[in-house]
């Protein structure tokens, strides 16, 4: 509520003091309110008006209404006030402008000359870096982006990818399973995925042919966690189906894609190899990036590719048509159409092409490391 002033019906030295403060209270709390010219021009009026402004007031009932032996004392009181009013009017006004010259900010306390607090732009990690940089190599040839899940069943995870129950290829990844399965039957046990192979499948169930896909995505190894495995790591799945595919088509797509990737120059070799779900099966190995081939970097052996010229980078081959047997019911037919698939770790792809040695370094999240891999703005 607005103050007022009140009427002194004693002049005792207490409720004179009590009626002092209450006005210097008030004065003062209105003061601090003003906070533009005209706020200021209503206060000054307020309290300094000659009719009806507070002081004029006090001096009406308080001085003029005093009886004759309080007045000395009342009237000091007043002259006080009054200096103390006058001089604080007219700094309230300097106040007033110069907040008034401040930008809107929510407190007026806020010291806008403090510097302020530097917020780094975030980057790709390197690995969603050279994963980004495939996933759009292959979209440019028209493929699409499919994913699926990281906890998989056996179904789908081996033996519809032709890894028959007990097969020894099995043997070839080393899988966490979930524990508490083994009341399932085989084929429905959980297990973290050790590929991004099953997608393929999922994949085949859901589109008919034809197909052209990449699956980006984690997968899980029971591997030591060391400068060269992690039991999580990234691949990049690649599949497609149509009628007539070849493995020329193959060596063409993968060539094109390997020279997007590593640079114009690399060449490309296929040396034979094994996986339950191609037929041919292939590793696919490119020229050496850094030393281009020449397996020395200067008159030093070049330790990227240990000096044979040429880095491992994928398996790939002819899908296997009892791979399209699982799901021939989709349109997938073997004597009909063929296909080729290839599959790459990123992680390692990423350590290849950014030169550094320990793939902890990708998972220990030290901003010192990962910060070298801002792009430039
Ligand atoms: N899934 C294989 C692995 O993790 C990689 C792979 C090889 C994927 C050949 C393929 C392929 O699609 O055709 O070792």
């Amino acid at each position: 509520m607005a103050y007022t002033v009140p009427k002194l019906t004693d002049y005792s030295k207490e409720s004179l003091d009590k009626a002092v403060r209450e006005l210097v209270r008030a004065f003062e709390r209105e003061a601090e309110a003003v906070s533009s010219e005209a706020d200021w021009k209503n206060f000054r009026d307020r309290w300094m008006a000659r009719k009806n402004g507070v002081l004029t007031l006090v001096n009406d009932l308080w001085l003029k209404a005093a009886p004759k032996a309080d007045k000395r004392d009342v009237g000091q009181w007043v002259n006080e006030l009054k200096t103390l009013v006058e001089e604080k009017v007219d700094r309230a006004l300097e106040r007033a402008k110069t907040q008034a010259s401040w930008p809107k900010l929510s407190s007026d306390r806020l010291d806008i000359t403090l510097p302020g607090i530097r917020r780094p732009l975030g980057v790709e990690h390197p690995v969603i870096k050279t994963w980004n940089e495939m996933v759009d190599i292959f979209c440019n040839l028209g493929y699409s982006v499919e994913e699926g899940p990281e906890i998989e069943t056996d179904y789908y995870n081996f033996e519809a990818l032709n890894f028959p129950p007990n097969h020894p290829a099995r043997d070839m990844q080393d899988t966490l399973f979930v524990a508490g399965q083994d009341a399932k039957p085989l084929r429905e046990r959980l297990l973290l995925r050790t590929h991004t192979s099953p997608v393929q499948i999922h994949t085949m169930e859901k589109l008919k042919p034809p197909l052209r896909i990449v699956i980006p995505g984690k997968v899980y190894r029971r591997d030591a966690f060391d400068a060269s495995h992690s039991p999580m790591f990234h691949q990049i799945e690649g599949l497609a189906v149509d009628t007539n595919i070849t493995f020329g088509d193959l060596k063409g797509t993968l060539d094109h894609a390997m020279k997007m990737m590593f640079g114009s120059s690399v060449k490309t070799h296929f040396r034979p190899s094994f996986f339950p779900f191609t037929e041919p099966s292939a590793e696919m190995l490119v020229s050496c990036f850094i030393c281009g081939g020449s397996g020395k970097r200067c008159s030093d052996p070049c330790r990227t590719c240990k000096t044979t010229g040429w880095i491992e980078i994928l398996g790939c081959g002819m899908v296997d048509p009892n791979v399209f047997e699982f799901v021939k019911h989709n349109g997938y037919d073997p004597a009909k159409v063929s296909g080729f698939a290839f599959g790459m770790g990123l992680d390692r792809v990423a350590m290849l092409l950014y030169e550094f040695p320990d793939l902890r370094l990708l998972l220990d999240g030290d901003e010192r490391f990962l910060s070298q891999f801002a792009r430039e703005a």
